[in-house]
C-alpha cells in the first residue's frame, strides 16, 4: 500500500472532514435500527471502515454490541475516545480475517463513500472480507457516480471551519477515477496544507455485478438513510445486501 494513500487519513484535514458530518451518524444509527427491526437481526455489529465513531458511537447508544475497524492509527484512537463500550481494532479491510478471525457479525456497515480508493480489484477484496464476517446483513453506502458526473462542480470552496477549503476535482471517464485537490487555508486565506487523491466511483449496476459475483444478494437499494428507493438522480446509493 502507497504511503501517500494511508498517509491522507492521518491527516487533522481529513479527520474535520469527517467531524463535520458527526451528526449525520444519528440519522444512520436510526435507520440502521429500523433496518435490524425489517430483518429481525441482532444487535452485534461490524463498522467497517469505522472512521472517527460516528456511527458506532449512536449505535453503542441504542444498544448495540460494536466492533470497528480502521486502518488509521488515529482514527482508531479517535474511536476509542468517542465510543466508551466499542472495541476498535487497527487493520486493512481487505483482509478483516486478520483482524477479526472468523468472527461474525448480524450486520456489517460500510457507509460514507468508503470504496474506491485503491483498485478495483482491493474492492472485491473488501466486499469478499465483508461477505466472510457477515451472518445478517451488510450495508454499503457510496455516492453515485451517474449524479456526481453531473453535479459535482470542478472547482468549489467551502467552509470547513476552522478551514477554508478549494477543492478541485476531475473525473477520468476511461476508469471512473475523480482526482481530487483540496486546498486548506486559514482564516486569514493563507494556505496551510493540500491533500490530493484518486476514488474510483461506481454506478449502480457496475457494484450490483460485483456483489452478485461474489455470492452476496440484493435486498434493497435506498437513496442514503432515507427509505427513498434509490433512483439515478439520487447522490448516494445505499445497498443492503445478505450473503444467504
Ligand atoms: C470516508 S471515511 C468513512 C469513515 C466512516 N465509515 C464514517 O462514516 O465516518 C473513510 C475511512 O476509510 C479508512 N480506510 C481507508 N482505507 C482503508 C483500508 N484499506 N482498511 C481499513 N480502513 C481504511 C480511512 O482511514 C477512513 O477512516
Amino acid at each position: 500500500m502507497s504511503d501517500i494513500y494511508f498517509s491522507i487519513f492521518e491527516t487533522d484535514f481529513y479527520i474535520n472532514e469527517i467531524l463535520k458530518v458527526w451528526e449525520e451518524g444519528k440519522k444512520w444509527a436510526e435507520w440502521i435500527d429500523q433496518l435490524k427491526k425489517k430483518y429481525n437481526l441482532g444487535n452485534k455489529v461490524l463498522d467497517v471502515p469505522c472512521g472517527v465513531g460516528r456511527v458506532s458511537y449512536f449505535l453503542s447508544k441504542i444498544g448495540y454490541d460494536i466492533t470497528g475497524v480502521d486502518i488509521s492509527e488515529k482514527m482508531i484512537s479517535l474511536s476509542k475516545k468517542n465510543v466508551e463500550k466499542g472495541k476498535f481494532l487497527r487493520g486493512d479491510m481487505r483482509s478483516l480475517k486478520s483482524v477479526i478471525g472468523n468472527e461474525k457479525f448480524d450486520i456489517v456497515i460500510n457507509i460514507f463513500n468508503s470504496l474506491g480508493f485503491l483498485s478495483e480489484e482491493d474492492d472485491l477484496q473488501i466486499l469478499d472480507s465483508i461477505k466472510n464476517s457477515t451472518s445478517g446483513i451488510a450495508i454499503i453506502n457510496l455516492d453515485n457516480r451517474d449524479y456526481i458526473i453531473y453535479n459535482r462542480p470542478e472547482n468549489y470552496y467551502a467552509f470547513v471551519p476552522p478551514y477554508l477549503v478549494e477543492n478541485y476535482s476531475v473525473f477520468d471517464p476511461f476508469s471512473s477515477r475523480m482526482k481530487i485537490k483540496r486546498i486548506y487555508k486559514n482564516q486569514k486565506g493563507e494556505v496551510i496544507g493540500s491533500l490530493e487523491y484518486s476514488q474510483r466511483y461506481y454506478s449502480l449496476h457496475e457494484i450490483i455485478a460485483m456483489l452478485k459475483k461474489l455470492g452476496f444478494k440484493v435486498l434493497d437499494v435506498y437513496s442514503g438513510h432515507s427509505w427513498k428507493k434509490f433512483d439515478v438522480t439520487d447522490p448516494e446509493m445505499t445497498i443492503v445486501v445478505t450473503a444467504f
